[in-house]
């Protein structure tokens, strides 16, 4: 076939899918989650005395976009549905701020995790009503890639069957309806740290939930090549002994080996909870133990922003330090995923 006849849209559309996931994690880039909802970013600016209006709100994101020379560390940020749409400072809508700085764009697209029926305690990511029509405007918005969160709990009983495949599915549903629309899919898992579980029971718990997100993809005929696995890593509960640094990533390559294929460009841990520092060395340390299959790197919300967040307060003489340490932990997240980060960086 010559090129002429090769150029069949679908297929074009289906490389660009392709060189977005793979640029999202390319050597030594990571994503920054920006993401929270309203709900959860007026807690955090609350806890800090910070009142949450829509202006305080684009203001504290724009410390965020507009921090100099994180384009270097970070590959994309992904949105909530209202930062899409605000502009910086100047009026230039935050999406195209992100690409003249050669960042991605992406957007949160789940309307957050509720009851499951018959499955107490537990929940099911909610969304896919109208998703279709949301992802073609994102994209008209200037998206490339969206993220879903999927939420899974340690305890007696938990996660339940019905909860695993549940939330599974409906991560699949989400998946395909992204690269209908031309937006690379977060596929995002997320076993919760709380609990008094060991590390053991994180990785056969987290070991089952992949396997049955990669189940529910292949049913839904997802592109692998055109995602990005955003899982929590194999740790203790938050209420147990913590692990080794090694241990933790010992635990979390064996399971991600055991169930994420090859074609699949790139993991883009979520920190979860984890304190900043602990989070880039647990991926300085996974990274060191390739090479591996696919690329591995950070999408981390709290561990990138929470140092800036408490050194803003919302003061604006505070925002060229807030964004100095900003650039601090988006660069020692960008060298913990090359394998090459050394506490002497924090202090730089
Ligand atoms: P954390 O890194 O704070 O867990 O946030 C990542 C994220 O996107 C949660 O959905």
């Amino acid at each position: 076939m010559n090129a002429a006849h090769s150029a069949d849209p679908a297929e074009l559309d289906r490389s660009q899918l392709h060189r977005t996931a793979a640029a999202l994690v390319a050597p030594g880039k990571g994503v920054l989650a920006a993401d929270e909802s309203v709900a959860t970013i007026t807690q955090r600016l609350e806890a800090l005395g910070v009142e949450s209006t829509a202006e305080t709100r684009r203001r504290y994101r724009e410390l965020l976009l507009g921090a100099p020379r994180i384009d270097s560390h970070v590959s994309g940020v992904i949105l909530y549905d209202e930062t899409l749409r605000q502009a910086a400072t100047d009026g230039t809508p935050f999406p195209e701020l992100l690409a003249s700085r050669g960042i991605l764009a992406g957007i949160k697209v789940d309307t957050g995790a509720k009851p499951l029926a018959g499955a107490p305690g537990e929940t099911v990511t909610e969304g896919l009503d109208g998703l279709r029509e949301r992802i073609a405007e994102y994209r008209d918005l200037g998206a490339s890639f969206a993220k879903w969160r999927a939420v899974l709990s340690i305890g007696p009983g938990r996660p339940s069957r019905p909860c695993v495949v549940a939330n599974a599915h409906a991560l699949a549903r989400y998946a395909a309806l992204c690269q209908e629309g031309g937006l690379v899919p977060i596929v995002e898992p997320e076993v919760l740290m709380d609990g008094d579980h060991d590390l053991d029971r994180c990785g056969r718990v987290t070991t089952t939930v992949l396997r049955a997100v990669f189940d529910q993809l292949h049913g839904a005929g997802v592109d692998l090549r055109a995602i990005v696995l955003k899982p929590s890593m194999v740790l203790p509960g938050s209420g147990a002994e913590p692990a080794e640094v090694a241990a933790v990533a010992d635990a979390t390559l064996r399971c991600l080996r055991d169930t994420v294929p090859a074609s699949v460009p790139g993991i883009a841990f979520l920190s979860g909870g984890q304190g900043s520092r602990l989070a880039t060395e647990h991926l300085h340390a996974i990274a060191s133990l390739g090479p591996h299959p696919w690329a591995v790197t950070f999408s981390y919300g709290r561990a990138l922003q929470d140092d800036a967040l408490r050194t803003w307060r919302g003061e604006p003489a505070n925002v060229g330090t807030a964004r100095s340490v900003l650039l601090r932990r988006v660069r020692c997240s960008g060298a913990a995923a090359l394998g090459s980060y050394s506490p002497a960086m924090e202090a730089a």
